[in-house]
């Protein structure tokens, strides 16, 4: 069993590669014309309605099949403020997913509710919707799938037991702008969802996001969050309810317009470079792509992920795999490092969500997520499927070249 990374052996002299992959973000004089128009106009803020930042929730919730979208400051607290409006509450059980950024387990905490987590499903790394029906208690109010990387989780059961059970669904689509669902795009297939447009994302300003949704109530209650409990139409000092300033400046929007313009064309790219991928990396034992459920219309990929299973390696090791794909210049990591439930600070959290101080909690087992986290996930970051098919070939060859050397490290 090969457990060393053997520099000179494994890696076998000059790397694949030295070329870095296409650079993020990217940006054109479409973004310079719309900052420096929004510079000249000293309108900067968006206190007072802005010209951008209307213009880009107007478009972006038609590009996600919404109704309404109201632009915040990030993701995180897209999150939070979707949360507020749906009403999480103290008491409040919510229903996601271990597999995730953080942030997702923190809005719901910060509403005073407790993540119930069930695990997900092996082959795709999405919430395995299965599960959901069993973790329905009576304390039950939502349902929160994460599109993980783009990919819409199964949103035909999600969907059908929150209508069952009377639970309101929130997707977060932080990664998944675009993607669809049998032909909807993600967002407002539930109640609302997020999206987030912070610096690594395919969409970006350096941060942002935004809520879509097809609910009227909804939409008010987000705007008046965003505002400082402001309504619209309403006076300046006139607060209805406690809300926060989560607003993005008109910089932000005009790069987001401008962004938008360019992410139908990229994500058909990063769509025939996914493609491309799968077809070549399923050759290679070891490597599993992640299976694509046929209801899936659009991906957004926003992470290639694949399981990497160190007997097709002659048992090397994630963490040595993942070194040496880095020293041949591919940029790929290994995602979360745990289950959610797993980290301290949201243990205590949910602790002390719970009225007797958390003694009859523990950690749920999440093996799949267990797996995925300290074994087996691999990402490749979205813009890499903006490169040239030599780009992707070059993945291709590293992974191969690590394969030939650790047989030959093997038979020494
Ligand atoms: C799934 C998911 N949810 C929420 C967020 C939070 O977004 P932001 O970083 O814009 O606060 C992110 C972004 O990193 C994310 O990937």
């Amino acid at each position: 069993m090969v457990t060393k990374l053997d520099r000179p052996a494994l890696l076998g002299g000059a790397p694949v590669r030295t070329a870095p992959f296409p650079a993020w973000p990217q940006f054109d004089e479409r973004e310079e014309r719309n900052l420096l128009d929004v510079l000249h106009s000293r309108e900067w803020g968006t206190h007072a309605g802005g010209r951008m930042l209307p213009e880009f929730e107007r478009r972006f919730a038609a590009y996600q099949h919404a109704e309404y979208g109201i632009a915040v400051a990030n993701g995180s607290v897209a999150l939070e403020t979707a949360f507020f409006a749906a009403g999480f509450a103290p008491g409040d059980e919510i229903i996601t997913t271990p597999y995730t950024f953080i942030a997702t387990t923190t809005a719901i905490l910060r509403a005073g509710a407790r993540p119930v987590y069930v695990d997900i499903e092996p082959d795709t790394y999405q919430i395995d919707a299965r599960q959901i029906e069993a973790a329905i208690t009576p304390r039950t109010k939502g349902i929160v799938p994460v599109h993980l990387g783009g990919c819409p989780a199964d949103m035909d059961r999600i969907l059908d037991v929150a209508r069952r059970h009377g639970l309101l669904v929130i997707e977060d689509a932080c990664q998944a702008w675009g993607a669809e669902w049998r032909g909807r795009r993600v967002g407002a297939l539930g109640d609302a969802g997020t999206f987030s447009f912070q610096t690594s994302k395919n969409i970006t300003a350096g941060e942002g996001g935004i809520v879509v949704t097809n609910r009227r109530d909804l939409y008010e209650r987000c705007w008046s969050y965003r505002n400082v409990g402001r309504i619209p139409g309403g006076a300046w000092y006139q607060h209805e309810i406690l809300g926060w300033n989560y607003r993005l400046t008109e910089f932000q929007a005009a790069i987001l317009l401008a962004q938008l313009e360019r992410l139908p064309e990229q994500t058909r790219q990063r769509t025939t470079s996914a493609r491309y991928l799968n077809e070549r990396l399923a050759r290679i034992p070891g490597i599993a792509p992640m299976r694509l459920d046929e209801r899936v219309t659009q991906h957004a990929w926003h992470l290639y992920m694949l399981r990497y299973d160190p007997a097709g390696f002659q048992g090397l090791p994630r963490a040595r795999f993942l070194e040496a794909l880095q020293a041949e210049g591919i940029p790929a990591s290994p995602g979360y490092r745990e289950p959610l439930p797993a980290v301290p600070a949201v243990q205590r959290a949910i602790r002390a969500s719970i009225a007797d101080g958390g003694a009859s909690w523990t950690p749920p087992p999440l093996p799949v997520t267990e797996r995925a986290c300290t074994l087996e996930a691999v990402w490749l970051p979205q813009n890499v499927l903006l490169g040239t098919r030599e780009d992707l070939d070059s993945i291709v060859a590293a992974i191969e070249k690590i394969q030939r050397h650790a047989a030959e490290l093997a038979r020494d």
